[in-house]
C-alpha cells in the first residue's frame, strides 16, 4: 500500500525533440530538424496543453527542454508559448525556463520569450573552445560575451551547460572554460562529465570516457574554482549563486510530482510514474502510449533517496517520517552505518545529507543502500 498523499502538481515539463545537428555524445530523445515535423509536433503539444488549460492547471515552474527548443521557428514558438503562458501561476514567484543552443538564439526569439513570461534560460555552451566544439559536431563561431549581453536585455536568470572530459580537453582547457564562464557574469552553471552511452555516436565509434582519476581531478578543479567565485554546489552537477538555484529542477530532486508532455518525456503523477513513448511518428499521429509504473511504498522510499541525496541539503528526518510513517534509521539500519562512519553521509540538525566526498561517490552509496 502507498502512504504518500496526493498533492497539487506545481511543475510542467515540455519536451521539444528537434536539433539542427546531432552531437555525438547525446542519447536524449531528439531528431534532426524538419519544419514539417516541427509544425505537426507543436500542434500535438497544443492539444495536450489545451487539456491542461481546460483542467484549470496552473504551474509554479515550467521547463521547455530538449532537444533544442530554440530551433523552432518564431511562428511555431509564438503558437506554443501563447498556450503555455495560460498555464503560468502568476500568483507565485514562478520560474519558466527554456533551453537554447547558442547558434539558434537571436534577439527576436529572446523578445518573444520575455513576452511569453519566460524568466530563465539555459544555454548549452558545452565548451568555449572551437577546436573542442568541432569534435562534437558544433561548427560555429560565437562571441559569447555579446550573446550573453543580448540575452541579459531580456532574461537575467541564466544557466549555461558545460561538459568536461571532451576529446582533447585537458585541465588547462577546463580552466579556460571556467574563466570564460566567470567573465560572462551569470549566476548558474551545470557541469557534466562526458558520458558515453550505448545509444550515442561516440559509443559506436569506440570513444572512451576519461578514466576515474582524471574525472575526479576535473571535478575537484571545478568545485574548487566555482566555490572561490561564490558559487554553491547545491546538487551533484549544479552550481548557483545564492537565490539562483533552479526551482524546476529542485522539483525533481525533492521528488515532487510533475507533468511531462511530449515525445520521450517522463512524468510523476502520484501514484504513477510514466514515460511517453519516444516514437515521433506515433506521437504525430496523436498516440501517447504512456508506459505507467505504479509506485509501491518501497519504490517511493527509493525514489525519495535517489532524488533527495543528490542535493547538498539532503532531507529532513521529519519529512521522511511524515511521508512514510516510518523512521529512516529503522528502514535502512544495517546499510547506512558504514557511510556514516566514513563521513560520506552526515546527519546534522535532523538533516541527512552527503559530504563533498559522499556526493562524488553517490552512485556507489545508492547502489549499496538500495
Ligand atoms: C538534453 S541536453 C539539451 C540541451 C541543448 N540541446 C544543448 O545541447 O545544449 C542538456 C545537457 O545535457 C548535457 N549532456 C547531454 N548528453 C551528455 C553526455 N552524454 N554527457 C555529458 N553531458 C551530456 C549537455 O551539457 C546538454 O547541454
Ligand atoms: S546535446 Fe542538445 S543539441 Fe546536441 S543532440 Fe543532444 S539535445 Fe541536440
Amino acid at each position: 500500500m502507498n502512504t504518500k498523499k496526493k498533492t497539487k502538481i506545481n511543475s510542467l515539463y515540455i519536451h521539444i525533440p528537434f536539433c539542427d545537428s546531432i552531437c555525438p555524445y547525446c542519447d536524449f530523445t531528439k531528431f534532426i530538424s524538419k519544419d514539417i515535423f516541427k509544425f505537426g509536433y507543436v500542434n500535438q503539444l497544443i492539444r495536450d496543453l489545451n487539456e491542461l488549460i481546460a483542467g484549470n492547471y496552473k504551474f509554479k515552474t515550467i521547463y521547455i527542454g530538449g532537444g533544442t527548443p530554440s530551433c523552432l521557428s518564431i511562428k511555431d514558438l509564438t503558437k506554443l508559448l501563447k498556450k503555455v503562458k495560460l498555464l503560468i501561476n502568476f500568483n507565485t514567484n514562478y520560474e519558466f525556463t527554456i533551453e537554447a543552443n547558442p547558434e539558434s538564439l537571436d534577439e527576436n526569439k529572446l523578445r518573444l520569450f520575455k513576452s511569453a513570461g519566460i524568466n530563465r534560460i539555459s544555454i548549452g555552451i558545452q565548451s568555449f573552445n572551437e577546436k573542442i566544439l568541432e569534435t562534437i559536431n558544433r561548427n560555429y563561431h560565437i562571441n559569447y560575451f555579446n550573446l550573453i549581453k543580448t540575452v541579459k536585455k531580456y532574461i537575467n536568470n541564466i544557466n549555461i551547460d558545460l561538459i568536461y572530459g571532451l576529446p582533447g580537453q585537458n585541465k588547462d582547457e577546463l580552466l579556460k572554460d571556467l574563466n570564460n564562464f566567470i567573465k560572462l557574469d551569470i549566476n548558474h552553471i551545470s557541469t557534466y562529465s562526458l558520458s558515453v552511452n550505448p545509444m550515442s555516436i561516440f559509443y559506436v565509434k569506440g570513444y572512451k570516457e576519461i578514466d576515474e582519476d582524471l574525472s575526479r581531478e576535473f571535478y575537484d578543479t571545478i568545485l574548487d574554482f566555482l566555490r572561490k567565485h561564490g558559487f554553491e554546489r547545491y546538487e551533484v552537477s549544479n552550481f548557483a549563486k545564492p537565490g539562483y538555484e533552479s526551482k524546476h529542477n529542485l522539483t525533481y530532486w525533492n521528488d515532487e510530482e510533475y507533468i511531462g508532455l511530449g515525445v520521450g518525456a517522463s512524468g510523476y503523477i502520484y501514484p504513477y510514474r510514466y514515460k511517453n513513448y519516444s516514437n515521433l511518428t506515433s506521437y504525430l499521429q496523436g498516440k501517447r502510449n504512456l508506459e505507467k509504473e505504479l509506485i509501491t511504498k518501497n519504490d517511493n522510499k527509493i525514489y525519495f533517496l535517489l532524488c533527495n541525496l543528490r542535493k547538498k541539503q539532503g532531507f529532513l528526518l521529519k519529512t521522511y517520517e511524515i511521508l512514510f510513517k516510518t523512521r529512516f534509521f529503522d528502514d535502512f539500519s544495517g546499510k547506512i552505518e558504514i557511510f556514516l562512519e566514513n563521513n560520506l553521509i552526515i546527519v546534522e540538525n535532523n538533516r541527512v545529507f552527503c559530504s563533498d566526498e559522499g556526493l562524488i561517490k553517490l552512485d556507489l552509496i545508492l547502489k549499496e543502500i538500495i
